[in-house]
C-alpha cells in the first residue's frame, strides 16, 4: 500500500463510471460498423468514417446486369430470379443492381413511379439484403438523359423534361428506401457520357443528391465520373460538398480485347484478340492508378463498378483479364463488381445450366489463383 491510494482510489472509480458507458456503447457500434478488411486503405480525408469503411468492405462484387436495366425485366434474356439472386449472394460481397427506372414511371416531369415495378425491385433488393450483401442501386440505362438514341421499347419523353425526371426519380427511390440498412448503397446514375459530359453532369448530380439527402442524409452514395465512368473524366468531376460518398468508376480497357465481337456495337472489333500483353497490361494499370491518384489526392474511395469482358474472347485470356484488372484494384484497396452476372456480355455464371463457369468463378473468387 502506498500513500497514494487513498486518492487514487476515487480517482479510478470515476474513470471507471465514465468508461462504464463506452464499454456498453463500443460492441453496439462496431456491430453496426461495416466489416473493414485488414490491408491497404485508400485515402478519406474528405469522407466519413462510416463511408470509407463501406467503400473497404464492398470487397468483390458482381453486376446483375441485363434484368432489370433491360427496357422490360426479360426483354435481355434473364430475370432477376431467386435462385440467381441466392447464387450471386452466396459469393460475392457486393451486388450492384442495375435499373431502368426511367422506363418505368411517368413521362412528365414527376416521373411517378410505375407502383408494380417498384415492388418488383423492392422485392429483389430486399432478398439481397436480406442475404446480407452489399447492394448498390443505380439508375442505369436513362438513354434521353445522355443524349443516345433509345433502346428498342424505351418510352420517349419531352427533352426539356429529361433531367428534372432524374431528380424526381431520385426523390421517389430515396423515399422508398429511406428505412432500410445501410447496407443500401444508391448510384446516382450509370456511366454518364455525351450530353452530360464534363458540367452539365456536376450540376445534375448535385441535384439529383440533393433529393436524395431529403430523405437519407448518412445514406452511402456513388457518383461516378463522365465519359462512361471512366478515371480519365475523374479531373472533370466536381462533387458536391458531402461526406457520405463513394466515387464509382469503370474501365473496359484494353477495349479492343473486351468488346470484340460485340454486335451492338459499330463497327463490330475484331474477335481473336487476345489478353494480356505488356500494352495491354499497361491500360489496365494506368487506367486503375489514375483513379488511384485522384483518391490520394482528393480523399473521396473510389469503386470499381465495373469491367469484364466479352464471351466472344477466349476463356483463357477472359481469365487472365479477371485476374489482371482484380489484383490491380485489389492492390489499391479498390472494391469492384464483375459486370456480369448470369447474361450474354460475360457471365461468371451459367443461369440455364445452373451452374458457375469456374474458370471465371476461380479467377475472380480464388485467392491463391491471383497473381
Ligand atoms: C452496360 C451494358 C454493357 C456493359 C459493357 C454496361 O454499363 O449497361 O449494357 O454490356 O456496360 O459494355
Amino acid at each position: 500500500m502506498t500513500p497514494l491510494m487513498p486518492t487514487w482510489r476515487p480517482v479510478r472509480a470515476a474513470a471507471l463510471l465514465l468508461l462504464l458507458p463506452l464499454l456498453v456503447i463500443f460492441p453496439i457500434v462496431a456491430q453496426a460498423a461495416p466489416q473493414a478488411q485488414a490491408g491497404p486503405r485508400q485515402a478519406c480525408h474528405a469522407v466519413s468514417r462510416a463511408a470509407c469503411d463501406t467503400a473497404h468492405a464492398l470487397g468483390r462484387g458482381v453486376n446483375l446486369g441485363n434484368m432489370l436495366d433491360a427496357p422490360r425485366e426479360g426483354d435481355w434474356g434473364v430475370r432477376a430470379e431467386p435462385f440467381l439472386i441466392e447464387a450471386a449472394a452466396s459469393r460475392f460481397q457486393t451486388v450492384r443492381l442495375p435499373v431502368r427506372w426511367s422506363n418505368h414511371a411517368a413521362p412528365t416531369a414527376d416521373a411517378t413511379l410505375d407502383e408494380a415495378f417498384a415492388r418488383r425491385v423492392d422485392a429483389v433488393v430486399d432478398a439481397l439484403l436480406a442475404r446480407g450483401v452489399w447492394v448498390i442501386l443505380d439508375v442505369h440505362h436513362y438513354s434521353q438523359v445522355f443524349g443516345d438514341p433509345l433502346h428498342p421499347r424505351e418510352v420517349e419523353v419531352a427533352p426539356q423534361v429529361v433531367d428534372e425526371r432524374l431528380v424526381n426519380l431520385w426523390k421517389q427511390i430515396a423515399r422508398r428506401y429511406q428505412d432500410r440498412s445501410p447496407r443500401l448503397l444508391f448510384e446516382l446514375l450509370n456511366e454518364p457520357h455525351r450530353r452530360l459530359d464534363g458540367e452539365p453532369w456536376n450540376l445534375l448530380a448535385a441535384r439529383a443528391l440533393a433529393a436524395v439527402r431529403a430523405t437519407n442524409p448518412t445514406r452511402v452514395v456513388l457518383i461516378g465520373p463522365g465519359d462512361w465512368n471512366h478515371p480519365r473524366a475523374l479531373p472533370q468531376l466536381r462533387l458536391p460538398a458531402d461526406r457520405h460518398l463513394i466515387v464509382a468508376v469503370h474501365t473496359y480497357d484494353p477495349f479492343g480485347f473486351t468488346h470484340q465481337g460485340v454486335t451492338w456495337r459499330t463497327p463490330v472489333l475484331p474477335t481473336g484478340v487476345g489478353c494480356c500483353d505488356a500494352t495491354q497490361r499497361q491500360q489496365v494499370v494506368s487506367a486503375l492508378e489514375a483513379a488511384a491518384q485522384w483518391n490520394r489526392t482528393h480523399g473521396v474511395p473510389v469503386h470499381l463498378g465495373e469491367f469484364g469482358a466479352h464471351v466472344a474472347a477466349d476463356m483463357d485470356a477472359r481469365v487472365a483479364y479477371a485476374r489482371l484488372v482484380r489484383s490491380e484494384a485489389e492492390r489499391r484497396a479498390m472494391g469492384w463488381a464483375w459486370w456480369e452476372f448470369a447474361a450474354d456480355f460475360s457471365p461468371v455464371y451459367d443461369p440455364w445450366a445452373r451452374v458457375w463457369i469456374e474458370p471465371l468463378r476461380r479467377a475472380l473468387l480464388d485467392d491463391k489463383d491471383v497473381r
